[in-house]
C-alpha cells in the first residue's frame, strides 16, 4: 500500500470486527516453538509482522500453515537457533525468540534490534533476567548470542514492567528446572493471553494478570489451540476515528475491559459508550472535548494509542495535553499534524495541543505504524483530501484499515499501485 487518499468531515455508522491482537499473537508464535509437536493458533491477523515471524520460524525450521485467520506451527523440525539478520531490523519483537530457543535448544542467536523511531529501546531488562535464569549472554552491541547449559528457575525483579523483558523471561522460564518468581511483571492483556495459551501447552503458571508471575518448570509441553484475542489498539484507533469524524458504530471482537483507562477519556471528551460482552457501542455527535493523557504501562493509558488521541486532542474544542512516559520520542506524528493544521507544542517528553476545527487535507507521511493510523484519525475531521504517504508502516499492524474504515462510510481509497 503506498498511499492512502481520506476525504474528511463525514460521520461514520456501522460495525466492524475487530482484527486478533498483533501483540498477542507474535510471542505465542514464539511460544509454540517450545511444543516440539503442533500448535493451532486461531484469530490471527494477516498483517506484516506476523509474515515476518512466519519467515522467521520457517528459517529457523519449523513448519508453518497460515489459512485464512488460523496458523498451525509445527515445530519439531527445528534446525537452526540463529535469527536471520535481515528480519530484526523490520521486526524488533523478534527479540522473544531469545527466550524461547533458550528453552528449547539451550541456545539462541540474534543481532542488536537497535533504536526506532520512537525511542532507544534498549534490551538490558531482557539480558539481565536471561541471565538470572542461567544464560550466559556475549554481547557485541551488534549479535547476542546466548547458551545455556540448562536454565534453573530463580527469583527476578524487573526494575520497570517491560512487555517484551517479561514474555522473553517466561517463556524461558516455562521449560526451566524449579521456580521461577518474576517480580514486577509488565501486565499487559496480551501477557495474560500468552499465560493462559502457555498453560494449555502444559505450562504451569500463577499470578496471571499480576504483577509477580511464578512459573514452575515443566520438562515437556503438549499440543494445543488457543484463540487470539481482539486486538485493543486497533479497537482504540477504530474508536478514535469514530469519535474524530463523529457518528455511531459498533466494534465486535474486543473486550472492553481492556480499554478501560480509554474509554474513561473517550467518555471526558463527550462520546457516549456502551459496551457489551463481546464488544463496544460508541455515539459521538459533537466535536471532542479536550482532555489530558499520561501513557503508562497497562493499566495505565497506553502508549500505542497516544498518536491517535494527539489527532482527536488536535481537533477538539479546548486545550489538551499529553505526557508520554513509554518511549521517550514518541512524538513524530506531531510534525505531520502541523501540516494540517494542529496546533501542538512540545517540550520534552510533554505536548500541549490547542484544537482547532476542522484541520485541513493535505499530503502526510506516516512516521511509524501507530502514527500512520493517527494521520486517518486526523484526516477525517480535515476538510478536503488528505493523502498519507508511506502506508507500509501501517501495514506492520492493521488487517485493513481501509476496508475497515470503508465499511464504516469514510471516503477513503487505497492509491492505485500499492502493493
Ligand atoms: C511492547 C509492544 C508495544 C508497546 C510497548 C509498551 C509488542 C510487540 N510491542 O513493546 O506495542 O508500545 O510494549 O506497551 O508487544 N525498556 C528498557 N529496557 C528493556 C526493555 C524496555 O529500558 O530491556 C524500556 C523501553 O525503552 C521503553 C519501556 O521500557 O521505554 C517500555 O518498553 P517495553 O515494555 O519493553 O516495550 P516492548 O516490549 O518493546
Amino acid at each position: 500500500m503506498s498511499g492512502i487518499e481520506i476525504e474528511g468531515l463525514r460521520p461514520l455508522e456501522g460495525e466492524v470486527t475487530v482484527q486478533g491482537s498483533k501483540n498477542a499473537v507474535l510471542p505465542m508464535m514464539a511460544a509454540a516453538v517450545l511444543n516440539r509437536g503442533t500448535t493451532v493458533l486461531h484469530n490471527v491477523p494477516r498483517i506484516r509482522d506476523v509474515f515476518c515471524m512466519l519467515d522467521i520460524l520457517r528459517a529457523m525450521g519449523c513448519e508453518c500453515r497460515l489459512e485464512g485467520h488460523t496458523l498451525v506451527i509445527d515445530a519439531r523440525t527445528v534446525s537452526r537457533i540463529a535469527v536471520p539478520r535481515e528480519y530484526v531490523a523490520s521486526m524488533r519483537s523478534s527479540i522473544v525468540l531469545l527466550g524461547t530457543f533458550l528453552g528449547r535448544c539451550g541456545e539462541a542467536a540474534t543481532f542488536y534490534p537497535g533504536g526506532c523511531v520512537i525511542g532507544s529501546r534498549p534490551i538490558d531488562i531482557h539480558l539481565d533476567g536471561l541471565r538470572k535464569l542461567g544464560a550466559v549472554i556475549e554481547n557485541s552491541g551488534e549479535k547476542i548470542v546466548a547458551r545455556t547449559a540448562g536454565l534453573s528457575g530463580g527469583r527476578i525483579h524487573f526494575p520497570y514492567p517491560s512487555v517484551g523483558a517479561t514474555e522473553n523471561v517466561l517463556l524461558a522460564a516455562v521449560t526451566a528446572h524449579g521456580t521461577t518468581v518474576i517480580e514486577g511483571a509488565a501486565r499487559e492483556p496480551e501477557i495474560a493471553g500468552l499465560c493462559r495459551m502457555l498453560v494449555g501447552m502444559g505450562a504451569k503458571i500463577s499470578g496471571i494478570g499480576e504483577g509477580t508471575l511464578t512459573v514452575e518448570g515443566v520438562s515437556t509441553l503438549c499440543d494445543s489451540e488457543y484463540t487470539a484475542p481482539g486486538d485493543r489498539i486497533v479497537a482504540g484507533t477504530y474508536l478514535s476515528c469514530v469519535v474524530s469524524a463523529g457518528g455511531r458504530s459498533y466494534l465486535k471482537g474486543v473486550n472492553a475491559q481492556e480499554l478501560k483507562g480509554v474509554l474513561k477519556v473517550l467518555r471526558r471528551m463527550g462520546a457516549d459508550i456502551e459496551t457489551a460482552p463481546a464488544g463496544i457501542r460508541v455515539y459521538m455527535g459533537r466535536r471532542p472535548g479536550p482532555a489530558g493523557i499520561k501513557t503508562a504501562p497497562y493499566p495505565g493509558f497506553p502508549t500505542d494509542l497516544q498518536s491517535p488521541f494527539l489527532s482527536l486532542l488536535s481537533v477538539s474544542d479546548g486545550c489538551g495535553w499529553v505526557w508520554e512516559t513509554v518511549f521517550e520520542e514518541r512524538f513524530a506524528t506531531a510534525e505531520e499534524l502541523r501540516r494540517m493544521g494542529a496546533d501542538i507544542e512540545i517540550a520534552g517528553r510533554k505536548a500541549r495541543v490547542h484544537g482547532r476545527y476542522p484541520l485541513h487535507g493535505t499530503t502526510v507521511t506516516a512516521p511509524d505504524l501507530r502514527g500512520g493510523a493517527a494521520l486517518a484519525v486526523a484526516a477525517l475531521a480535515a476538510e478536503g483530501k488528505t493523502e498519507i504517504c508511506g502506508c507500509s508502516h501501517i501495514l506492520r499492524g492493521y488487517e485493513d484499515l481501509c476496508g475497515d474504515l470503508k465499511s464504516l462510510g469514510a471516503k477513503i481509497r487505497q492509491q492505485p499501485g500499492g502493493a
